[in-house]
């Protein structure tokens, strides 16, 4: 069974190459390299000691598209390629809305054309609204969405179900990440951001291995133990994971379901440090600051539906996860760069 990765050179992409390579299946990724380097896919071969296909080309591409279709037969799509920095999305609304939309638009019209209708897709809890009670279930309240990224994925959601809806052939399944952070335990792969870290995991790592000063902790005055924000952190391998597991469901469901990937446990801002220092010995130093706009104070899964239909749990620890992130960034001061 082969599998089509949009993105897959990215950081949940990359992974996602290891756990479907390892479980056997065939893989083929489309690329553009707008935010990922091509030395990730060369090591997620070296890793698994399998091989996979790369056209490095835009998802937007019609004609690049057909073509991938026709050289390569192809069983389900996961769909990865997109932009997801919240403030960038904010400041240049546009590309965001063209890059996010278009591609999936283009994607399911050739998917469409060559009758190949399983896709699995990126969403992100960030679709829930912030007056939700926690925690989130699949169908708690979504939309009102504070920033121009959220509503690409609220909107591309809307575009899938439709879709489903009006032809009983297409197999759709909508995953909404909570916070993706960690590695491969090898150290081989990781996330590598452009510029300064929008994310709590790369920034801290960022500051433990000396390319930061400190770390600015935003705020101390949430409705939390601590008082800073809290999130459902998820180690990066058990997301993949849950990929592997929505391939199987698509293959045997038709429809379109919507699943949470989150452990359904949330830590603060405080007790990611705490946690990161007392793992790996290393030193974090940071200061409070004001909150970031646009920031809630909690946001945490139940993470029942995926274990339910998807046969999917987290199993990785908070350990885990601190010391895989830390391993990845000590490995690779500088990510792929060096
Ligand atoms: P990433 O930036 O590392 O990976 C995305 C990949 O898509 C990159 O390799 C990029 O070069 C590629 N890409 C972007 N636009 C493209 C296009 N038009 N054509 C071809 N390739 C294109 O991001 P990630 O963290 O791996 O995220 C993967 C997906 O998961 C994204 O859709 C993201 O919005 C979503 N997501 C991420 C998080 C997170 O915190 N990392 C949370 C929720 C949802
Ligand atoms: C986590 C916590 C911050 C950085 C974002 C997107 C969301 C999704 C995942 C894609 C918060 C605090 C952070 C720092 C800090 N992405 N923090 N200092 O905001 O939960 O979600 O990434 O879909 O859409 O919005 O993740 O890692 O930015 O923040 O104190 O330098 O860490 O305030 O409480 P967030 P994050």
């Amino acid at each position: 069974m082969n599998v089509l990765v949009t993105g897959g050179a990215g950081y949940i992409g990359s992974h996602t190459c290891v756990e479907l390579l390892e479980g056997g299946y065939g893989v083929v990724v489309v690329d553009n390299l707008c935010n990922s380097n091509p030395e990730s896919l060369k090591r997620v071969q070296e890793l698994t000691g399998k091989s996979l296909k790369f056209y490095e080309g835009d998802v937007r591409d019609e004609a690049l598209l057909r073509k991938i279709f026709a050289e390569n037969k192809i069983d389900c799509v996961i769909h990865f390629a997109g932009l997801k920095a919240v403030g960038e999305s904010v400041a240049i609304p546009w590309k965001y809305y063209d890059n996010n939309l278009n591609s999936t638009l283009v994607l399911t019209k050739v998917m469409e054309e060559v009758g190949m209708k399983n896709i699995i897709f990126s969403s992100s809890a960030t679709v829930y609204t912030a007056d939700n009670e926690m925690p989130l279930r699949e169908n708690s309240r979504t939309g009102n969405c504070t920033n121009p990224y959220g509503w690409t994925k609220y909107m591309t959601e809307q575009i899938l179900s439709g879709m489903a809806n009006a032809d009983k052939e297409w197999g759709i399944v909508l995953l909404r990440y909570f916070n993706p952070i960690g590695a491969h335990a090898s150290g081989c792969i990781g996330e590598d951001p452009r510029g300064i870290p929008n994310n709590l995991m790369p920034y801290i790592t960022q500051v433990a291995v000396g390319r930061r000063e400190k770390l600015s902790v935003y705020g101390n005055d949430y409705d939390t133990h601590d008082g800073t924000g809290v999130r459902d952190y998820i180690h990066v391998v058990d997301l993949a994971k849950g990929h592997v597991a929505a391939v199987k469901y698509v293959a045997a469901n038709k429809g379109c379901e919507v699943f949470n990937l989150g452990t359904g446990t949330g830590y603060s801002v405080l007790d990611m440090v705490n946690s990161f220092v007392s793992a790996n010995g290393v030193e974090v130093p940071y200061v409070i600051t004001e909150r970031r706009p646009g920031d809630i104070g909690t946001c945490y899964a139940d993470p029942a539906k995926s274990a339910e239909k998807l046969g999917w749990k987290a199993e990785k620890t908070l350990d885990d996860m601190c010391r895989d992130s830390w391993n990845w960034q000590k490995s690779n001061p500088m990510g792929y760069g060096e």
